[in-house]
């Protein structure tokens, strides 16, 4: 595996290849992230992989300075997954100066869930990203379906710059307990891990009733909301969207949907200090 870690040399190393699939990061890999570059090897002729902790993504009081930062351990971990090329640009490297070419997507997708609890996360994640791909130029590129949200957005970006790379979403990977996994449940004390898995038990029992027929979609977000703020938890949301645009289903459409995969339950909730996000595809 070759680390590069500036722009100039990626470009030159990557001019030898005409396929290559991106798996963008920022580090502190787990599972998920590996799983991704195993599933990119037979979509390119070299796979890249970037680690950078993105300032724009995070707000002043979130964990960007305290996110965790564990090199040593995820290059062993992107050699043994079959990564190629990782690139590793410091901030001074990809941001030279202050970023004032930015993207911001749509309000009515970027300014709902995630958006609304982290107001310009995904202007700074969609800057970064755009950048990155400027950067290395991937035909393919791919991304947890666990940020369910970000998937969407990248993808519209992708759809709407008429960028040429398509973009794949790789499924959640879980703990044995049905935990998804994130590079944030490294936060989680002993005891908050183990409750930690209520918060896809919480999704499934929505995901079930939808499945056995409910359609009074706020008295079941209220009752998960319940549900988990009597556990201790501070929930952001607990809601059920339509799959196409994340909006709310109407009444008339919630039957249909649930029966024709068309609904996501999506799920952001602090236990302790740390906020975890899930959903599951109904
Ligand atoms: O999902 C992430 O890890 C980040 O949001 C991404 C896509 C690498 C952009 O910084």
């Amino acid at each position: 595996m070759k680390i590069i870690k500036t722009i100039v040399d990626l470009r030159e190393h990557l001019a030898a290849f005409k396929h290559p699939a991106f798996v963008p990061t920022m580090g502190n890999l787990h599972e998920g992230h590996l799983a991704l570059v195993r599933q990119a090897k037979p979509l390119g002729d070299v796979v890249v992989v970037s680690i950078f902790v993105n300032r724009l993504q995070f707000l002043p009081h979130e964990d960007f300075d305290t996110y965790p930062r564990t090199w040593e351990a995820d290059c062993e971990a992107l050699r043994a997954a079959g990564c190629d090329v990782l690139f590793a640009p410091s901030e001074r490297e990809l941001y030279p100066e202050a970023q004032g070419f930015t993207v911001q997507p749509p309000t009515e997708l970027a300014n709902i869930l995630e958006g609304h609890f982290r107001p310009g996360f995904f202007g700074g994640v969609c800057t970064v990203v755009m950048k990155l791909f400027a950067c290395v130029q991937p035909r393919v590129a791919l991304f947890g379906q666990k940020d369910y949200q970000q998937l969407m957005v990248i993808n519209r970006m992708v759809r709407q710059f008429a960028l040429p790379i398509e973009v794949i979403g790789g499924k959640t990977l879980r703990a044995a307990d049905g935990l998804a996994l994130s590079s944030r449940n490294n936060y989680l004390k002993p005891a908050e891990r183990q409750e930690a898995v209520q918060l896809c038990q919480t999704l499934q029992s929505m995901a079930h009733a939808l499945q056995a027929g409910a359609t009074d979609i706020a008295a079941l977000e209220d009752q998960a909301m319940g549900t988990l703020s009597a556990r201790g938890w501070q929930p952001d949301y607990l809601v059920v969207r339509r799959r196409t645009d994340l909006q709310q289903p109407t009444e008339n459409e919630i039957a249909t949907l649930a029966q024709g995969q068309g609904l996501v339950v999506l799920a952001a909730a602090r236990i302790g200090s740390t906020r975890l996000i899930d959903n599951l595809e109904v």
